[in-house]
């Protein structure tokens, strides 16, 4: 069973990119930890970040995963184009965010991805994609 990660726009300057909001760790710290635990609990995991949407809905439409965890990070706000790609694949979703969208600028309290995810961890920093990805494995053992 296959999860992939897409991490969005941005999400590649993790830990040099306002570390107040976001933390210090980096994306590959996320991506070894999201590999580590993967293995311990049998999934097998691939991780992509891209800054470009097209390229974000081209992963999505090849379906080539179980379960997406996807922080489409600023593209949440604003992409009927990922949030159509995700309905179309039809797979389970999981949105993530590092910080709690729903407490910062108002812009951020809409999420286009929300209402075709399973469901969104927003707000645990790393711990956001961890939780994501063993709910990912409970969702694939139903
Ligand atoms: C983010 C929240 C978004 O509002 C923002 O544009 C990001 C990251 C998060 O993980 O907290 O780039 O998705």
């Amino acid at each position: 069973m296959k999860v992939l990660v897409i991490h969005g726009p941005n999400l590649n300057m993790l830990g040099k990119r306002e570390p107040e909001i976001y933390g210090t760790f980096s994306l590959d710290d996320i991506n070894n930890k999201l590999k580590a635990l993967a293995t311990e609990i049998g999934l097998k995991l691939s991780a992509i970040q891209s800054n470009s949407e097209s390229e974000i809905i081209d992963a999505i439409q090849k379906r080539d995963y179980n379960v997406l965890i996807i922080n489409p990070a600023a593209y949440t706000h604003t992409s009927i184009a990922i949030r159509d790609a995700i309905s179309a694949a039809g797979k389970p979703t999981i949105e993530v965010h590092i910080s709690n969208i729903h407490k910062r600028e108002e812009f951020r309290r809409k999420s286009y991805i929300a209402e075709v995810a399973t469901g969104q961890i927003s707000g645990l920093g790393a711990d956001s994609y961890l939780l994501a990805l063993r709910a990912s494995k409970n969702i694939l053992s139903r």
